[in-house]
């Protein structure tokens, strides 16, 4: 092509999509690459507890079999673990009941997460997949920022399998069960969260390092510690709010500073994970929230 001809193309103008993704679509779970996936840290309540450590260890293999064989494979949980799930998610359950967003709370149901026994992913995958045409893969730990992303630009979402350790069922320094099936899982039946959630992804995979820092923090301020408007009431939607008693009691105390929603200040606004959020924002609508992040994307 002559410079002449390449000055007159007009390229065509980048838009953000979603799209379907079938089996096929899929990259090989097998080539994720994954840097480092965090193993027990030495703050972990179970770190000095050598069956929790070898316990752990079992369900994290599942995990790992999962990507020679893209099947999910089934816990079997004992009655201890089964234990921890009942007393924190009856707790949850209670908080929720007036403080978590109506879309979520029908959404749990819908997808038969209850109080009485562990949900297998396998279970919850399937129903998501009718519902918004979602996927759950194992994994066993917590991954670096930009794999784990990269994954929900095809409607993926990594999770782990393990439980908490039964000394302190309020805490967990990392992901579990308990974090992914009664925080994440049930947004994903929303279609515009769904949506929302790949173009993160679709973001991810583009983002320079700096980018991806941006959507680090829309990330934790949406999808991990966001809160929505519902009927002039503000309620909760984040993982990291719903998983947690203490910070979803804290998230309506006057210790926090509810700001409404403003991308350009979300993506900016820094925050420490180790300690309760003192600020939180406010999304209008989910639809909202998706429509501003897919310009957000398309500005890359
Ligand atoms: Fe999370």
């Amino acid at each position: 092509m002559t410079p002449e001809t390449a000055s007159t193309k007009t390229e065509p103008e980048f838009s953000l999509s979603n799209y379907e993704v079938k089996d096929e679509d899929l990259p090989e779970f097998r080539d994720m690459k994954f840097e480092k996936i965090n193993q027990l840290e030495l703050d972990h309540p179970g770190a000095s507890d050598a069956d929790y450590r070898t316990r752990r260890d079992h369900i994290a293999g599942l995990a790992k079999n999962f990507r020679e064989t893209h099947r999910i494979t089934d816990v079997e949980y004992t009655p201890e673990e089964q234990k921890v799930w009942q007393i924190v998610a009856t707790r949850l359950e209670e908080i929720q009941a007036e403080r978590a967003s109506s879309f979520y709370l029908d959404a749990k149901s819908k997808l038969g997460i209850s109080t009485t026994r562990i949900p297998q992913l396998s279970e919850m995958n399937k129903r998501l997949g009718e519902l918004s045409n979602f996927r759950l893969a194992p994994i066993e730990g917590l991954v670096e920022t930009r794999a784990f992303l990269s994954w929900l630009s095809y409607r993926t979402m990594l999770c782990t399998q393990y439980i908490r350790h039964p000394s302190r069922p309020e805490y967990t320094p990392e992901p579990d069960i308990v974090h992914e099936a009664i925080g994440h899982i049930p947004n994903f039946t929303n279609k515009d969260f769904a949506d929302f959630s790949q173009f993160i992804g679709h973001g991810a995979r583009m983002a320079t390092d700096e980018q991806l820092e941006e959507l680090g923090r829309l990330y934790w301020f949406t999808v991990e510690y966001g809160l929505v408007e519902e009927a002039g009431e503000i309620k909760a939607y984040g993982a990291g709010l719903l998983s947690s008693f203490g910070e979803l009691e804290n998230a309506f105390t006057d210790n926090v500073e509810r700001r409404p929603f403003d991308l350009k200040r979300v993506i900016n606004t820094t925050y420490d994970y180790s300690d309760m959020q003192p600020v939180l924002y406010v999304i209008s609508s989910y639809e909202y929230l998706k429509e501003t992040t897919r310009k957000y994307i398309e500005s890359f």
